[in-house]
Formats: C-alpha cells, structure tokens, sequence
C-alpha cells in the first residue's frame, strides 16, 4: 500500500516515547495495513474492533505466556521458565486460571463494591478539601493516583504507610507488559532493575502474608490465607502472586482512567462544564473514555492450537497482539471515531477484555472514576489545563505523569 511504513518500523514507531502522547494515527495504520504478521518472530499483530474482538472470544487463545513457541524455545536454550515466579492469574490459563479468579472474585463483586462507595466519597473528600479555586493543580499526584491506591491498600490490607516503598517497584513492573521483547527480540534495559523490583515487593507481600496468619484481619489477603488454609485451594506462591497481580492492577490502570477522562474533557470544555452541572453524565463519560483513551492500550494472548482470524493462520504458539486502543478507534465500528463524544449512546468497547479473563477491577474502576469525576467538576467547574500533560513510557498501562491544571 502506498504511503504506509514497513510493518516492522511501525511496530518500532510504537515504542518510540515520541508517540506516547497521540499513538492513534500509528493505530490507524496498523488498521489499514492490515494484520502484520512477523512468521520469524513468531508474533502478529491486530488492529481492528472484529479482529480483537474474535481473538477475545477464540476458545484456543491462551494467557499463559509459558505456552508461545519463544518462551518454549528459551527454556529449551536453558533459561529461567518464569524469571518473576508464578505469575498472576491474569496470565494463566484453567483450570489454575478460573480456581484462582473465583477466589479472588468475592472482593470485587458489584455489590461489595457498591458497599465501599461511602468510603470512596470520604477519600476524594479528603483529596480535594483544601483545594482554592484558581491554584495549581496536578492530577495525578493530588487525586487520580493516590485515590484508587488508598483503596486497593485497604481492599487487600497493605498498609498504606509503605506505599512510598512499593510505588516505585510498582511502575517498574508496569512496565514489563510493554511488548518490547516481542517486538524487539531484546529484553528492554529495565530489564534488570525489574527482576529486581519484582523480587522486592513479592519479599514485601510474603513477609505480610506471613503477619496475617498470625494475625488475620478483614482483608483480601486474610480471605486468601483462611482459603489456603481450609481446603488447600492454593499455595503461598498463589496468594502472593495474586496479591501481586492485585495491587500492580489497582496503582496502574484507574489512575489513567480518571486523569484520561479529565484531559478529553478539558480540551472540550464544554463536556467539563456539563459534567459540573449533571453529576449523572459521569458514566457517560467515563465509558467514552474507555473507548477513546483507553488505560490499557493492548493485551496479547498465545494459541494454544492452529487459528485463522480474519483470514490469517496463526500456527500454535505463536503470539497475537491485541490492539483494544487500536479497535476502539475502528471506524468500521463507531460513527466519527476519533471525537470524543459522550453522548454517542450505549457503547460496546473492549476496554477491560472480554471472555474468562474480564477485568475483575472494572466495577471498581467504574465507581473510582465516577466519584472523582463528578466530585473534581463540582467543585471547580471552571477548571483548565495548565499545560502540557507529561507522558510515562509505558506502551501497554499508557498514561500520565502529570497533568497540570487550574483549578
Ligand atoms: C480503568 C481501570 C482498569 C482497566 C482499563 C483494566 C483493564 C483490564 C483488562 C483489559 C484486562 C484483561 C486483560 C486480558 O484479558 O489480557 C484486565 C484484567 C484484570 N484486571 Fe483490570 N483494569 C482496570 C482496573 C482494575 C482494577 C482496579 C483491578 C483490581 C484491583 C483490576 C484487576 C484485574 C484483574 C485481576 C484482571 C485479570 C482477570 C483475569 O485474568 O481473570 N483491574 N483489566
């Protein structure tokens, strides 16, 4: 086709942090070349809403990234299986997949979620009580981070005095979803200093789990011990590699959801002065955001058998990249796709997956959101940007750092 980059220097283009701030028109090309499919690499790549849409669905896509014909290939070669250790349930797939989700799954069902909305309320409260109207103000560090932080350190009962300590070990290992091996066929250079955060705060969550055995609390991590400990649905290595998968999902995903959400509509002040005045457009606003800046940018899964998608042969265990942010922009499935438009009615996205591995946080991602929408509008209803927001590196958990405004 003419015009467009060869499929591996685009792949390339998307790694580049110059891209970090508008990624969708390297979205948009991946759409309109078609699949990019890298045989040597064992890799391909998709771009659409109906692509991604059917690899979600597509009973041989695997999570367990231990299936792919490159992990395979390495451990032949005499390299560690899992350099990290036993991965979340994220990436597994069942019957240790669905074991370990149901158990998970009791803290974050709607209608315990719904029972944190007070609590939820009382900390943006707090975030935003000595705020002044026309001050300095950065989203990030004042509400989008530390709220859905607070309370994933109460859901599973980290105390929130060492946040400090596991932040920082927390961004690091962010950035391990980032496709940069697949890519690439070279570890990152972070590579090292990840290995070594994630040995930190699995030692971190051990030592805790090894605290609320003798000292159970009302907590997830005391839910997953008195777990292991009546029936042996699963081991330590479990819990804390759930706990792990936990608190990375809940410090590095909703933070871009609240802080996306406030850009989009500062940069169409109208939709900020609505919101102001109706705090029931907040979901609206919230489901474009999903679709239209989504906080994960891409996920990918293995095939566990041969599969075509779209016409194209993916041998097992070859990877496929998933592009949701991508999708999300198809104009095959949304009317004027790159405006941000709350009022496009019911929308369909694939923001938090689909199929077995849903995302668990996403009603509590939901209801963090729409309480710090509607609270920050509310009470600053004239708000503006104050400057240019600043990207992080990430790829896949795309966001901000800052994101400076007026109040
Ligand atoms: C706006 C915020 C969030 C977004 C956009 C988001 C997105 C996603 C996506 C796309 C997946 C599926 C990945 C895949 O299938 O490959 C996922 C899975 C998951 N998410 Fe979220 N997430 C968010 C917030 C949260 C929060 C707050 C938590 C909990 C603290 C959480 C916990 C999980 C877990 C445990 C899974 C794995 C589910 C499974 O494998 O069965 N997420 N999320």
């Amino acid at each position: 086709m003419p015009g467009l980059a060869e499929p591996k220097e685009l792949l390339l283009r998307l790694l580049d942090p110059a891209h970090r701030a508008d990624p969708y028109p390297l979205y948009s090309e991946i759409r309109e070349r078609g699949p990019i499919v890298i045989p040597e690499a064992n890799f391909a790549v998709f771009g659409t809403y109906a692509q991604c849409d059917e690899i979600f669905r597509h009973p041989a896509s695997g999570n367990d990234r231990l299936k792919s014909s490159v992990a395979q290939k390495a451990v032949a070669e005499g390299q560690p299986a899992r350099p990290f250790g036993q991965p979340g349930f994220l990436f597994l797939d069942p019957p240790d997949h669905t074991r370990l989700r149901k158990l998970a799954q009791k803290a974050f069902a709607p209608r315990v979620v719904k029972a944190l909305e007070p609590e939820i309320v009382a900390l943006v409260d707090q975030l935003l009580a000595n705020l002044k109207p026309d001050s300095e103000f950065d989203v990030i560090a004042g509400l989008a981070y530390p709220l859905p932080v607070a309370v994933i350190c109460r859901l599973l009962g980290v105390p929130l005095s060492d946040e400090p300590k596991f932040s920082a070990a927390s961004g690091l290992l962010a950035q391990g979803l980032d496709p940069f091996i697949t890519f690439t066929g070279e570890v990152s250079d972070t590579f090292s200093d990840r290995l070594e955060a994630g040995h930190w705060l699995r030692g971190y969550l051990r030592d805790l789990v090894g605290q609320r055995r003798g000292d159970p609390r009302e907590d997830l991590i005391s839910e997953l011990i008195a777990a292991e400990e009546d029936g042996d649905q699963l081991t330590e290595d479990e819990i804390v590699a759930t706990c792990n998968l936990l608190l990375i999902a809940g410090h590095e995903t909703t933070v871009n959801l609240i802080a996306n959400a406030i850009l989009a509509m500062l940069r169409e002040p109208r939709h900020w002065a609505a919101l102001a005045a109706d705090a029931d457009r907040a979901s609206a606003i919230v489901e474009e955001t999903l679709r239209f800046d989504p906080p994960v940018q891409l996920s990918s899964r293995v095939a566990t058998a041969e599969m075509t998608i779209d016409g194209i042969t993916i041998p097992a265990g070859d990877s496929m990249m998933v592009m949701m942010a991508s999708a999300q922009r198809d104009p095959q499935m949304y009317d004027d796709p790159d405006t941000f438009d709350p009022d496009r009615g019911a929308i369909r996205h694939l923001a938090f997956g689909l199929g077995p591995h849903f995302c668990l946080g996403a009603p509590l991602a939901r209801l963090e959101a729409t309480i710090a929408l509607s609270a920050l509008t509310a009470r600053f209803p004239n708000a503006r940007l104050a400057g240019d927001p600043v990207y992080k590196p990430n790829v896949t958990l795309r966001g901000m750092a800052t994101l400076p405004l007026t109040l």
